[in-house]
């Protein structure tokens, strides 16, 4: 009989080592003709006790031990527990006799792989024995090579676990996300051992700051429904009681039929990276307003250089002038006085002419067509008008060179005894153009003490809100002047009947480039620096306005300059950015 080796059939064709333990030369032979009968190649090594049995299972290396119960040293089973103990893990069968199958489940239960009556050992039942004792130890030792690199790779990964800097964990996927592993690291990043987390239900969403935690709620059911994975960045707080910035890399696992089975996660500390990106946008925030003040300051350099180019221009301008103006003045005087005696004189000359006789005719004729030619009545009627008339135009021109004096005060950035309603007028006559189509001018002036101002600012203050006013009038308005005194600060209120300014525009409008006109009408200065000059005053500017109704700028003014402004000279550089004030500085 042939029979397959019993190791099957892949390619080993080493002979099979078996040790056979038994005294009984007769049982022996049986078994040496029973393993021949099987045609398996074998080679075989016989032993008669169990001290040269156990010293040849130690040194050799076997395939297969056949083990006889009864020795004349020892029996069966103790050499079994001795070879077991001993780490020889070769495949054991045992040789029984006829009957004595309990003592080979205790054979069994001590480490035999199988048993055999050894009084009928046919070769087909030793080689299905041989087989299957063969075939057992090579899985289970396949196995145990297995389980030994599982253990290892268990093992390194658990190292890798516990010494990430990241803290792993996994959590039921449902509503209270319990925490079913946490990495031993967790009581390096967060001070808690993982039992407290795992053993309190509650603990992860407890120790999540409040203002985080709901955003995280709102977002974890997607994660649920939807599955793939979320990121989220929130506070977690520490044993210590501060809280650190976490990042939460989270992913739903899921069985095959797409049944969610648990939450895996990753916590890395991020509070040091916070902080950075803090600091970093702290440092950029601080550089944007560091521009935004360069920006004004340049803004507000020029607009002081247009100034006090307009202002020399103005300065030069009403020095020519004011020359020839002034003699022009003087000369209408006297010749209004020169007009009044020669109209005396014609007077006079009339009434001789009525005693004039014949002698003198032709000279009457003569003069009466001169007086009909010249239309005397006429112009005895008409000369003091054209001498009056000129006499205020001129006086307007003096005005004129006057305000613009006043309004310049070239060179004049200087504190100064200011009379507010002069500056009101004197800049109402500059922007006089500007308004006289569109507004009527309404005064209603209190009592104003001389308040102690740099007047050039003020009166450009006053110019821009004028010159706002008359653009807000679309077609024709009033435009109202109050003024009034409390409290030591005085009061100028500047009102008009214009469109007004919408609710969420008026935050908006001391914002220097803030402009609702077209490009090229308005640079959206002029409220911004005004707002400035005010604060340098240490005063206030305040807006109130109604759509459709109208806009009221006040300017509030201490009457006495503030202590810390006589120390240092007056600095003309803005000072703060107005952002959103709702108009009052
Ligand atoms: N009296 C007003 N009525 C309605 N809107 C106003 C009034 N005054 C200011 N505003 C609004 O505030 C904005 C900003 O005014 P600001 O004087 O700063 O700039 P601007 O007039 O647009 O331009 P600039 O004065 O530089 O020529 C205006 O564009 C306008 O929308
Ligand atoms: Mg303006």
């Amino acid at each position: 009989m042939q029979l397959e080796h019993p190791l099957g059939q892949d390619g080993n064709t080493e002979p099979l080592r078996i040790l056979l333990i038994d005294d009984d030369e007769v049982d022996r032979m049986a078994a040496r003709r029973a393993l021949q009968a099987t045609g398996i190649d074998t080679t075989l090594q016989e032993a008669m006790n169990t001290a040269d049995g156990f010293a040849a299972a130690q040194h050799g290396d076997y395939d297969c031990i056949l083990l006889d119960y009864n020795l004349p040293d020892g029996d069966g089973l103790t050499l079994l527990r001795k070879l077991r103990t001993a780490q020889i893990v070769t495949p054991v069968v045992m040789m029984t006799g006829q009957g004595d199958e309990e003592l080979a489940v205790e054979m069994l239960h001590a480490g035999a792989n199988d048993y055999l009556p050894k009084r009928k050992l046919k070769p087909e039942v030793l080689h299905h024995t041989l087989r299957s004792v063969m075939h057992i130890f090579q899985v289970e030792s396949q196995r145990k090579a297995v389980q030994e690199q599982l253990a290892g790779t268990g093992a390194r990964l658990q190292y890798l676990i516990d010494n990430s800097p990241a803290i792993i964990y996994s959590a039921v996927p449902s509503g209270d996300f319990k925490m079913t592993f946490v990495s031993e690291n967790l009581l390096n990043v967060l001070g808690y051992e993982p039992h407290e987390m795992l053993d309190d239900m509650n603990f992860w969403i407890e120790h999540i700051h409040p203002d985080d935690r709901s955003a995280l709620m709102q977002q974890l059911p997607r994660l649920l429904s939807n599955g793939g994975q979320q990121t989220h960045d929130y506070r977690f707080r520490h044993h210590d009681g501060h809280y650190l910035w976490m990042h939460d890399t989270m992913r739903l696992v899921c069985d095959k039929t797409g049944q969610p089975l648990e939450l895996l996660g990753s916590l890395l500390d991020i509070t040091e990276r916070k902080k950075m990106e803090g600091a970093l946008q702290q440092e950029k925030e601080e550089q944007q307003v560091l521009i935004q003040e360069l920006h004004e300051a340049r803004e507000q350099l020029l607009q002081n250089e247009k100034m006090a180019a307009i202002g020399q221009l103005a300065a030069g301008v009403a020095h020519e002038i004011n020359n020839p103006i002034g003699y022009i003045n003087s000369n209408l005087g006297t010749l209004k006085h020169y007009a009044d005696n020669l109209i005396e004189l014609t007077d006079l000359y009339q009434v001789a002419e009525m005693s004039f006789d014949g002698a003198h005719q032709e000279v009457l004729e003569l003069i009466h067509s001169i007086k009909s030619r010249i239309d005397l009545d006429y112009i005895r009627e008409d000369l003091p008008d054209l001498v009056r008339e000129s006499q205020e135009g001129a006086e307007r021109v003096r005005q004129i060179i006057q305000n613009l004096k006043e309004f310049s005060h070239v060179g004049e950035a200087e504190w100064q005894l200011a009379d507010l309603h002069h500056g009101l007028d004197s800049t109402l006559n500059i922007v006089h153009n500007e308004i006289k189509y569109k507004a009527e001018i309404c005064k209603e002036y209190g009592n104003l003490p001389q308040v102690e101002c740099i007047a050039s600012q003020i009166n450009q203050v006053f110019m821009n809100i004028l010159v706002n006013a008359a653009h807000a009038i679309e077609k024709q308005g009033t435009i109202t002047l109050r003024t009034g005194c409390e409290d030591g600060e005085v009061w100028v209120q500047i009102s008009d009947t214009g469109i007004g300014i919408p609710a969420d525009k008026i935050k908006h409008i001391f914002e220097p480039f803030y402009t609702s006109k077209p490009v090229g009408v308005g640079t959206g200065l002029g409220l911004s620096l005004s707002y400035n000059i005010i604060k340098k005053h240490h005063g206030r500017l305040a807006v109130t306005s109604d759509v459709g109704t109208g806009t009221s700028f006040t300017v509030y003014l201490p009457i006495k300059r503030a202590d810390e402004d006589q120390a240092e000279q007056s600095n003309t550089q803005p000072e703060e950015i107005p952002c959103g004030s709702g108009g009052d500085t």
